[in-house]
């Protein structure tokens, strides 16, 4: 673990260039992972794992975002869907960086494709229930820490802008009836229905729907994340009524 964090350090330091506007985006992610790594013990503590599963948990943490570094030296965004996919980005470093090499062959591979399906909206049916398990750990870890990142981000919105956490989208009044729809139906948005900086926001509120554990449930009700968006978007009955609906959801399977 202490190697691999040393060279996670080593590798994401070298994508520093002492320009602000490119290392504060650099510093994000590396702040952003050593978060997930910590939301990860959390989980996998909740959910009493053996001390191999867990280490295996935050060595998945640790490296599944390892792709953003390239992904932003190259097209200065974090929006794959105009650069590139950055899970698979980060999968084809670790394999050539080589830095899993040092652990046995089943798990680097295990690690390896958690990183690789970390993003997907579907996760591959035929994977195994281990690599399926780590993989909705993390995607649970992951999502408790980017609702840290956008409610701090909202907090100080007003004073410090960047456009690479907005995903470049206008701030333009109104909702989309698509994602209102969505979000009735607590299902996941489709980012492709996304037209303004309120739709990002309800993209990050019905991430909801896609936690797995309920530990993570609890940590989000926990945590207000939800309440510090919500203060975020405009006065509208619409949004009321999608958070009443996802109260009730929350609720349900808490309980
Ligand atoms: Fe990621």
């Amino acid at each position: 673990m202490d190697h691999l964090k040393q060279w996670f350090d080593e590798y994401t330091a070298s994508f520093l260039t002492g320009v602000e506007d490119n290392d504060r985006n650099i510093r994000l992610k590396q702040e952003h992972t050593h978060r997930v790594c910590q939301e990860s013990l959390f989980l996998a503590d909740a959910l009493n794992l053996d001390a191999k599963q867990r280490d295996l948990s935050e060595i998945a943490a640790l490296l599944h975002d390892i792709g953003r570094f390239e992904q932003y030296r190259r097209f200065q965004t974090f929006a794959d869907d105009r650069s590139v996919d950055h899970a698979r980005l980060g999968h084809a470093t670790l394999k050539k960086k080589g830095c899993l090499d040092r652990i046995a062959p089943a798990d680097k591979d295990l690690i390896e494709r958690v990183v690789l399906y970390h993003n997907r909206a579907f996760l591959p049916e035929e994977e195994s229930e281990e690599c399926l398990f780590h993989t909705r750990l993390l995607r649970d870890a992951d999502k408790l820490d980017i609702w840290y990142v956008v409610t701090s981000y909202y907090a100080e919105m007003a004073t410090k802008r960047n456009p690479t956490i907005e995903l470049g989208l206008p701030d333009t009044p109104g909702i989309s009836d698509k994602i209102h729809a969505s979000l009735m139906n607590r299902t996941v948005v489709l980012k492709e229905h996304m037209q303004n900086l309120n739709d990002f926001k309800l993209l990050q509120i019905g991430w909801v729907f896609d936690l797995n554990f309920v530990p993570a449930l609890r940590r989000l009700e926990t945590r207000g994340y939800l309440d510090m968006i919500k203060k975020a978007l405009p006065m509208d009955p619409r949004i009321d009524e999608i958070y009443e609906n996802i109260a009730d959801y929350m609720h349900e399977r808490m309980r």
